[in-house]
């Protein structure tokens, strides 16, 4: 990928988490999803009262993208303040999608703290594949 959409994707990231709603633990999340059909795609975490009823932000912005029709993504951004890592749940999803996937890490000073793919983050994921 060119360095400037690299870099794009990855202030949309850090730009995205001032949305992210987090009353409870205070970990704003932002993530973004660039489309094998080139869209850009922006989720932050969504918490609620009923703890177990929140959503991360990574699952937030892939779901938008395939409610209009998005099948494959050519990289994920996940941005936090300490450069935190997604969640099982989360890798699980992206992993119904594409193992292929890169996921670009960072923190909120912009650091790419791990440039690694869903194969790499979910090891033996269960696909659709395994389903036929
Ligand atoms: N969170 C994400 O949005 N993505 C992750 O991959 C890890 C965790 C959110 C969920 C919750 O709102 C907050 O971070 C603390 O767990």
């Amino acid at each position: 990928m060119e360095a400037e959409l690299r870099q794009k994707l990855i202030d949309l990231a850090i730009q995205a988490r001032q949305w992210a709603y987090a009353p409870y633990s205070h970990y704003a999340v932002g993530a973004v999803v660039l489309t094998d059909s080139g869209k850009i795609y922006e989720g932050v975490n969504i918490e609620n009262a009923a703890y177990p009823t929140g959503i991360c932000a990574e699952r937030v912005a892939m779901f938008k993208a395939i409610s209009e029709g998005e099948r494959r993504f050519k990289t994920i951004v996940v941005a936090t303040d300490n450069g935190g890592s997604p969640c099982g749940s989360c890798r699980q999803v992206m992993a119904e999608f594409g193992l292929d996937t890169e996921v670009l890490i960072v923190d909120v000073s912009g650091k790419v703290v791990m440039d690694t793919t869903v194969d790499q983050l979910l090891p033996g994921a269960f696909t659709p594949k395994d389903l036929h």
